[in-house]
């Protein structure tokens, strides 16, 4: 079936990605089941934006997320064994009972509970940062601190020597913002010196075994039938980009949305109180996760009187469901008390954001400090010049100019 053009398709253009609002009301309104052409990658992409529609989607067990359960002759099968094939398989990309296996093999690190011995190590990283951004008066604010907080975290957390930040971020950022041109060839080199880079260390840890998350991992991998290699490399790389690229716009969308609103900004000073029902407004808000990953139909299945057809890839709007008028009332106001707030940036179902608890304590001792030790926070472009990333994946400012 050959895919017919849809007046849709504008989710990919320019103006749409600096704020796509406006287009996803259009597309509750008018399409809430859409098929698309992904401009990128040139394949059909549906887009479910409702709220209720996205959360049924993603609790749905008959869309999988292992490319090995589409027909033969589905693109997404053909091209799994790509260079990228080595580090795709954790546990996003796997259905129970694989996906059940993997997560338990980390959850343990992220509960509530263990993420909040973390606090005085992020309470010093950030104010280790602040130390320095102070006295500078204006900064990048993604850069000099938004960025830097969540890579140091995640990177102590697995074991991974702090000098090697600056190469994690090259390659995550090839990986996660797939090129435009349609030029593999960046992908693939960054994807394979990722995997070179981590079995160099692993094999350090081998012999070395140390109190950090690698050496966990190797040692399961080493003890049988729990963790093969291959899945070992791809859960390392899913918690490091998932570590890379999502904390650091919680942290420059949230900021923006204070910034823009300045009557919730005075409200959070003085009732600091308010700082973790203001986390999950930002989190609805300008959430960093723009759209679900994807999933597939393995054979034909409908969905919302729609047939999905076998091998086809469907993903929920988490941004457009945010702003449902039928879940939140005044979606498009910023209302750091919004109660209840039942949003899913962090997605929902069994892939339910593993590093959640990480995220918001994360967040929820940035955000204060920064307003505490910068009084005077202020942009430092006017908004209009602000840019947006262009992938649909994730939401967040190519900078964010701040003064102080
Ligand atoms: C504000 C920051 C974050 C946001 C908004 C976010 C959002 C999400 C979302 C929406 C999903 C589900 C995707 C889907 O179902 O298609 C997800 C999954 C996941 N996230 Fe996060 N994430 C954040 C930070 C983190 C951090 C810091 C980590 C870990 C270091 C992490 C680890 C994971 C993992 C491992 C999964 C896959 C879970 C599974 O398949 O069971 N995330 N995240």
């Amino acid at each position: 079936m050959s895919p017919s053009p849809s007046p849709f398709q504008e989710l990919w253009s320019p103006v749409t990605r600096q704020n796509p609002l406006p287009f996803y009301a259009r597309l509750r309104q008018e399409a809430p089941v859409v098929r698309l052409e992904d401009p990128h990658f040139k394949h059909p992409v549906w887009v479910v934006s409702r709220y209720k529609d996205a959360v049924e989607l993603l609790r749905d067990p008959r869309f999988t997320k292992n490319v090995d359960k589409l027909p033969e002759t589905s693109l997404h099968r053909q091209r799994r064994n790509d260079a990228m094939a080595a580090i795709n398989k954790h546990m996003l990309m796997a259905d129970p009972p694989d996906h059940t296996r993997l997560r338990t093999l980390v959850s343990k690190a992220f509960t509530p509970r263990r993420v909040e011995e973390l606090r005085p190590r992020v309470t010093a990283i950030t104010e280790r940062l602040l130390d320095t951004l102070e006295p500078q008066g204006s900064a990048d604010l993604l850069d000099a601190f938004a960025f830097p907080l969540p890579v140091t975290v995640i990177a102590e957390m697995l074991g991974v020597p702090v000098e090697d930040q600056d190469k994690f971020q090259e390659w995550t950022s090839i990986i996660v913002n797939p090129p435009v041109d349609g030029n593999m060839e960046p992908l693939f080199a960054a994807g394979f010196q990722f995997m070179q880079y981590f079995q160099a260390l692993m094999e350090k840890r081998r012999g070395e075994p140390r109190e950090d998350l690698l050496s966990a991992l190797v040692s399961v991998e080493e003890q049988g039938d729990r963790l093969s290699p291959q899945e070992l490399i791809s859960m390392l790389f899913l918690l490091l980009v998932a570590g890379h690229e999502t904390t650091v716009n919680l942290i420059g969308n949230g900021v923006w949305a204070l910034l823009r609103n300045p009557e919730q900004l005075e409200r959070l000073r003085r009732e600091p109180a308010l700082i973790e029902s203001a986390v999950e407004e930002m989190l609805r808000y300008r959430g960093p996760v723009e759209t679900s990953t994807q999933r597939w139909a393995p054979q034909d299945v409908e969905f919302r009187g729609q047939v999905i057809p076998a091998g086809e890839t469907i993903l929920a709007s988490l941004m457009a469901a945010n702003h449902d008028p039928e879940q939140f009332p005044e979606p498009g106001r910023f209302d750091i008390a919004r109660e209840p707030n039942r949003h899913i940036g962090f997605g929902f179902g069994i892939h339910f954001c593993l590093g959640a608890p990480l995220a918001r304590l994360e967040a929820n001792i940035a955000i204060p400090l920064l307003l505490q030790r910068l009084p005077r926070l202020r942009l430092a472009v006017d908004e209009s010049a602000l840019s947006w990333r262009e992938g649909i994946l994730v939401h967040g400012m190519k900078q964010l100019p701040v003064a102080f």
